[in-house]
């Protein structure tokens, strides 16, 4: 039988990171060693005592549902942590804690978007995030940013790009694909043109050479940040996130929580509490792997015939013009997994704006980056 299915579902595009780690997979299973560059996933293992507590917690009973916001021991590390990070006093109360940051994503847009409703994207982006707005009936309008710009947020294209039916702007930083952390000035600015921010944090502590990434939280108490445990504590199976939301969005999102989830995870609750009590050495850890690779992984490329026009100053990925091997980045990176086995991310994936460029995650040992580097040497040598 052949069923028409709601266009919310018909409105989805693949996530091409996954399409390609998904045939990666497949040539695993037949026998290859394919060397995954295209996840954001980081290699390193959670802190251990976030695994402790959580299989002390199963131990415990603790397997039941929560608190639809989540443990208020949890809310309160949440809040007291960002609050550190961001350098404004953050209240419990405005903290929902999420199955991940992808939940807390769907939640907000659920809130923010009515049908027919326009979402400002900075652009390239996170896959995701015109998936999310279409999911909620929303219409994506992407806002170019540029290279030579150092990927930073143009707000007077921002403004430009304000319609009556403006109901957000998201945007990640430090962002995925470019790595680009957006300056305390260009989140005020943003702050000041009455348009709600989400702004996603989730990879606030990767910031290389001693920098970091300054919060919208202390922009204005009327942002929406959206972060979470995936990669700054490597938990991203645990699935854990949170939102922080203006005090008078939290119920509205929390009556969503309770008919869409119920709660997050309670046993994982509890490792997300030794998380931030403990895992400061694993975020240090990653940082200092991310940072040696990064190095490598950009000498490698240029030698190799890529170009990288801004070096990452966060996240963990390079995002590297492939033009000169050819300007469907779809086509090359699949041809690279079948001939190099070497998986790295189509740049059409983060939008048209990243056409012709392929994504390079740094979450992979280092000697798997040099065997990456001398086989995309001797494939891009070869003709196809
Ligand atoms: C920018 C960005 N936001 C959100 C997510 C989703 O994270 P989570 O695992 O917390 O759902 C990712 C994952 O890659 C990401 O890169």
């Amino acid at each position: 039988m052949t069923r028409a299915w709601a266009q919310r579902a018909a409105s989805i595009e693949p996530f091409l990171a996954m399409e390609v780690a998904e045939r990666a997979f497949a040539l695993e299973r037949a026998g290859a060693d394919v060397i995954h560059l295209e996840l954001g996933e980081p290699d390193f293992e959670a802190p251990r005592e976030a695994v402790e507590a959580c299989a002390a917690a199963l131990l415990a009973g603790d397997t039941h549902y929560t608190d639809s916001r989540g443990l208020l021991e949890l809310r309160e590390a949440v809040a007291r942590e960002k609050s550190a990070r961001a350098g404004v006093r953050i209240d419990p109360a405005r903290v929902l804690v999420t199955s991940g940051t992808s939940p807390a994503m769907l939640l907000v847009f659920g809130l923010l978007v009515e049908p027919g409703a326009e979402v400002l994207i900075p652009t390239p982006h996170y896959p995701c995030y015109p998936n999310f707005v279409r999911f909620c009936g929303g219409v994506p309008v992407l806002v170019p940013t540029h290279a030579a710009n150092g990927f930073q947020i143009d707000v007077d294209a921002v403004r430009r790009a304000i319609t009556p039916r403006t109901a957000a702007l998201i945007f990640g930083s430090p962002a995925n694909p470019t790595g680009a952390v957006q300056r305390a000035e260009t989140l005020a600015a943003l702050a000041q043109l009455g348009v709600p921010l989400v702004s996603d944090e989730i990879y606030d502590g990767l910031v290389f050479d001693g920098g970091s990434a300054p919060s919208a939280l202390a922009a204005s108490e009327d942002v929406f940040v959206l972060d979470g445990f995936s990669k700054r504590y490597a938990m991203t199976g645990f699935r854990l996130g949170f939102a922080i939301v203006p005090s008078a969005a939290l119920r509205p999102l929390q009556v969503m929580q309770q008919n869409l989830f119920i709660s997050c995870n309670h046993f994982v609750q509890r490792a997300g509490v030794a998380a931030l009590a403990h895992g400061e050495p694993t975020r240090r850890a990653m940082l200092e792997a991310y940072t040696r690779r990064r190095e490598r992984l950009i000498d490698g490329l240029r030698s190799i015939g890529f170009e990288i026009p801004v070096p990452p100053a966060g996240a963990f990925y390079v995002f590297a013009d492939a033009r000169r091997f050819g300007t469907d980045s779809r086509a090359l990176a699949f041809d690279l997994l079948e001939r190099a086995h070497v998986a790295a991310t189509p740049g059409v994936d983060f939008g048209a704006a990243g056409e012709g460029f392929l994504r390079f995650s740094l979450s992979a040992p280092d000697a798997q980056i040099e065997t990456a580097l001398e086989r995309l040497a001797k494939a891009l040598a070869a003709p196809a």
